[in-house]
């Protein structure tokens, strides 16, 4: 029997010693109720009474050691799954990070802010319009009545027969003067839509910023002021700004405005098609019609107005000769500027 105990001994021992040892089997297979160290002393009832006790003291000594040989492994295992669990955590401090992409704003709404700045700069404030607008708002408040000629340059899309989506932002002029009494001087920019196939300088959709200002004795001389400080800021010190007689119904004498090229000083280059000028947008004084619609006194008031693409600036200012890369987003165009 002694020599029985030892076999279960080291039978044990042996597979405690395996490294994926299933400890709780090993105890049930060993220790347990229907195991075989218990079946070993349920059957020392046929032992001489003097052999018992020795036999029993072998016996216990075997129980001592297969279950301190399972804590010691059960140890063990905690340690090694510790081990292993911060082994697959560690981070390798000097691998080369995930690059972050990080984003920019559009070239777009870059120039939008930078010519907001320079108007809040001269004392504007920036009001916003509605895109989809009353034909009211955009051609007849405008000095635009229905079939005239105007209306050709500036067809847009109709939603009904009297809504539709704005062709310029100056109807946000009209806005503003039936809210607000003078003295105004606000700018407004944002999106407008014309009826423009997609080409290197057309697009059904582009953005303009809208001028206004309005007060007792504005003039053209104001005007002139205003957006050469404009010019100035926006494209270089050394900027001359030229107006070119021009007809729009909803001011006059109305005006088509250029800067001075500032690549080649106005000598004429490729940026500026060998002109030296480069035109840039609108303007001129609000015609007393509008102002009257509007329920402000033209004989008491006097004010200007200016409308220019932005895109327009933003080609100017980057030498982008096809309109369509900003509205592509590709990250190698944008990352540019
Ligand atoms: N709204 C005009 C356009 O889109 C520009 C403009 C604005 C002209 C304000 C004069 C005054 O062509």
């Amino acid at each position: 029997m002694k020599a029985k105990l030892e076999e279960i001994r080291l039978a044990a021992e042996a597979q405690l010693a395996e490294p994926s040892a299933d400890l709780e089997a090993i105890r049930i297979k060993y220790l347990g109720k229907k195991g075989e160290l218990t079946a070993v002393l349920r059957g020392m009832g046929a032992l001489t009474p003097e052999e018992r006790p020795i036999v029993g003291a072998v016996a216990n000594e075997v129980r001592a050691f297969i279950e301190n040989a399972i804590a010691v492994k059960v140890e063990e295992q905690k340690k090694g799954a510790l081990l292993d669990k911060l082994k697959a955590e560690r981070i390798d401090i000097t691998m080369p990070g995930d690059k972050i992409i990080a984003g920019r704003r559009h070239p777009l709404a870059q120039v939008r802010r930078e010519m907001e700045d320079i108007f809040i700069g001269m004392g504007f404030s920036v009001v916003e319009g509605p895109e989809v607008e009353y034909d009211y708002y955009n051609f007849q408040a405008l000095n635009i009545p229905e079939n005239h000629p105007a209306r050709d340059t500036q067809d847009t899309f109709y939603i009904t027969d009297n809504i539709l989506l704005r062709s310029q932002t100056s109807p946000v002029q009209v806005r503003t003067m039936e809210k607000q009494k003078p003295p105004i001087r606000v700018i407004s920019p944002g999106r407008v839509y014309r009826s423009d196939a997609v080409d290197a300088t057309h697009s059904p959709l582009f953005h303009q910023l809208e001028g206004l200002v309005v007060d007792k004795g504005i003039t053209m001389g104001d005007l002139k002021g205003m957006l050469e400080t404009f010019a100035k800021t926006m494209f270089g010190e050394s900027t001359k700004i030229r107006f070119r007689p021009h007809h729009f119904p909803f001011t006059e004498p109305s005006a088509e405005v250029d800067v001075s090229c500032f690549v080649c000083g106005g000598k004429g280059c490729r940026l500026c098609k060998n002109e030296g000028w480069m035109e840039i947008l609108g303007a001129g004084m609000v015609h007393p019609n509008v102002l009257r619609g509007c329920n402000i006194d033209p004989e008491e008031y006097s004010g200007f107005a200016f409308g220019m693409g932005i895109e327009r600036i933003v080609m100017t200012k980057y030498n982008i000769d096809d309109m369509r890369l900003l509205y592509e987003n590709d990250m190698r165009f944008l990352g540019q500027f």
